[in-house]
């Protein structure tokens, strides 16, 4: 199975993406797993959006097509989803209805430093993958809550949620 990891957060340390390596490395031989990168993805011009794309579109949207599931980490700003990732969905959402993501299994991550691990942006991010037709594991959120006491050199050191990955990760993996 092919597994694209999508973080919202481009910061070097992220936690988001220490998640995303995680879950990586819990999915083990079970997964193959890639990075997308969206941080080269311009802002979203309809004019741009035509046959022939920016290249770092056209690089997501194969990515994308050619991954059996997406996981997608998000942290959340001031209080919703971060524009760079918004930005990156709006890409590759056309045409709609009928985009790469329509049907693309999807599980949802978010860490945050605050108590509240990022939830509000996975609500938001659920209404905006409704719209593109993207299926979300019907799950309680996986939000990581006061995440930068749970990593350590970008590695998830706690083991409480260590293990509960892991199984909403076998919970996807049985879904897909
Ligand atoms: C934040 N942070 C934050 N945290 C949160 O739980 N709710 C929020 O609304 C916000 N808002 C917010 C806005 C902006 C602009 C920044 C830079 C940060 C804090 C956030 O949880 C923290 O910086 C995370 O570490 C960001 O995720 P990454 O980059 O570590 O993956």
């Amino acid at each position: 199975m092919k597994v694209l990891l999508i973080s919202g957060s481009l910061r070097e340390r992220s936690l988001n993406t220490a998640l995303l390596k995680a879950a990586g490395e819990l999915l083990g031989d079970k997964a193959t797993c890639e990075w997308a990168s969206i941080g080269e993805v311009p802002l979203y011009n309809q004019d741009l959006d035509g046959e022939e794309k920016p290249a770092a579109v056209t690089r997501l949207k194969a990515q994308i097509e050619n991954a059996d599931a997406l996981l997608i980490a998000s942290p959340e700003y001031n209080y919703g989803i971060p524009g760079v990732l918004k930005n990156a969905i709006d890409w590759v959402s056309r045409p709609a209805f009928k985009s790469v993501l329509a049907h693309k299994k999807t599980l949802l991550l978010s860490a945050s430093m605050s108590d509240m691990g990022g939830v509000r942006a996975q609500g938001q991010l659920k209404q905006v993958l409704a719209g593109t037709l993207t299926p979300i594991l019907p799950a309680p959120e996986f939000a990581v809550g006061s995440a930068q006491n749970k990593f350590t050199d970008g590695t998830l050191t706690d083991d409480d949620t260590r293990q509960k990955l892991q199984r909403l990760l076998n919970d996807f993996l049985a879904w897909v």
